[in-house]
C-alpha cells in the first residue's frame, strides 16, 4: 500500500526533477502502482476497508518521490483514462477556462479549500506513458483537461488551492465552462 504523504510535507512543495533516460523498471512499477492505487481507491468497498479516499489521479511527489511522474484513472462517459506519464509538458491550452463545480480535491489535502479553480478548458500535453510504452501527446477537454493540469502542478510544488482567489473564492472566469 502507497502512503501519501499530506500537504503539510514539503515534499509537496518541490519542483520535481526530470526524469533522465533510459527510464528505470523501478519507475514504470511505481507509475502502476500508483494507478493501482487510483483503481483501488475508486473501490467503495476496498476504499472503506482501507480507509482511502478515492483519487482520480496521483503524482510522484504526493509519495515522496520528486519526481517528473504522474498517474491518471478516471472514467468519464464509460471510457476510461489510464495514463502513467513521465516527463510530461502542455504542449497546448485553449483561451476558454473550465472549473470543477463543486471545487477540486486532492489526496493530500485532508482540509476542505472552499472554491473554485479555473483551468483550461483543453489541454494538449506530451509525455512518456508506461501502458503504451512509447511517447504520446494526450488532448484531452473538461474534467480530463482539469486532471491533468491538477497533477501537473504537483510536480512544480503547486496545490489547487493556491488558484482560489482570496477575496472571491467563488469566481467565475469569463466564459468559463462549468464541470
Ligand atoms: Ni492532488
Amino acid at each position: 500500500m502507497l502512503k501519501i504523504l499530506d500537504d503539510k510535507n514539503k515534499m509537496l512543495r518541490t519542483v520535481c526533477e526530470e526524469v533522465k533516460k533510459p527510464y528505470s523498471a523501478e519507475d514504470f512499477s511505481t507509475l502502476k502502482e500508483m494507478v493501482g492505487f487510483l483503481s483501488l481507491s475508486q473501490d467503495p468497498e476496498y476504499a472503506e476497508k482501507n480507509h482511502l479516499q478515492a483519487g482520480i489521479g496521483l503524482a510522484a511527489p504526493q509519495i515522496g518521490l520528486a519526481k517528473r511522474m504522474f498517474a491518471i484513472y478516471l472514467t468519464e462517459n464509460d471510457v476510461l483514462y489510464k495514463y502513467g506519464l513521465i516527463n510530461p509538458t502542455i504542449l497546448r491550452t485553449s483561451l476558454k477556462q473550465a472549473y470543477m463545480s463543486g471545487g477540486e480535491g486532492c489526496l493530500s489535502v485532508k482540509e476542505k479549500h472552499l472554491g473554485l479553480v479555473m483551468r483550461y478548458y483543453k489541454v494538449v500535453m506530451a509525455g512518456y506513458d508506461v501502458f503504451e510504452q512509447k511517447d504520446i501527446t494526450i488532448t484531452a477537454y473538461g474534467y480530463l483537461a482539469i486532471a491533468l493540469q491538477h497533477e501537473f502542478d504537483h510536480l512544480n510544488g503547486v496545490l489547487y488551492y493556491d488558484h482560489i482567489d482570496k477575496k472571491d473564492p467563488l469566481k467565475v472566469s469569463l466564459g468559463a465552462v462549468e464541470i
